[in-house]
């Protein structure tokens, strides 16, 4: 059995949860912790199910070197709750609508992800869906700092970033 669930959640699944996704599996891959995983994206709309990623999301992180390509897009359902430790939103109406399906007695496990780049002066995660190329490009720096973060968080350890810094 694996010891860790995480699922990325966004609007719709085809650009910054995929992303996230395979930005998260390729941190697990090198770092040799892949078994020990279960992961996966979900979006909180329904128009795109069934869909791969965004070509710009996919051409992104085919650069970065990754392949998201055989992804395809789903909505969160109620069993995914009980499924999922973590359940990561990429902005704040996101997490919202997250929050208000987990009820009381799950939503602790609803976090956002930026939450996890301690150095990033952002909250959410820009939705690259309307706007050009870079966007997506800006995304994944976003995605790769916070789920580097968000790996450490889980495992109990401490990213190197902050290893020589003194506490407090
Ligand atoms: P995502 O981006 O939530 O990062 O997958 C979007 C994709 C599609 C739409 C909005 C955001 N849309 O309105 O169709």
């Amino acid at each position: 059995m694996s010891d860790h669930t995480v699922l990325f959640v966004c609007l719709g699944n085809i650009c910054r949860s995929p992303t996230a996704e395979g930005v998260f599996r390729h941190q697990l891959r090198e770092a040799g912790l892949t078994e020990k995983f279960v992961i996966d994206s979900a979006g909180t709309g329904e128009w795109h199910v069934g869909s791969p990623p965004d070509p710009r999301a996919q051409a992104a992180a085919l650069i970065r070197g990754f392949d998201i390509s055989s992804l395809r897009a789903r909505q969160i359902s109620g069993s995914d709750f009980d499924r999922f430790d973590h359940i990561i939103a990429m902005d704040h109406s996101n997490y919202r609508d997250l929050v208000s399906l987990a009820g009381v007695e799950r939503q602790h496990k609803v976090r956002l992800l930026l939450e996890f780049a301690a150095h990033i002066d952002l909250e959410e995660v820009p939705d690259p869906y309307y706007g050009g190329d870079n966007g997506f490009d800006r995304v994944i720096d976003l995605i790769e700092t916070a789920s580097a973060g968000l790996l450490h968080s889980i495992l109990g350890t401490r990213p190197e970033s902050e290893a020589n810094t003194p506490p407090g």
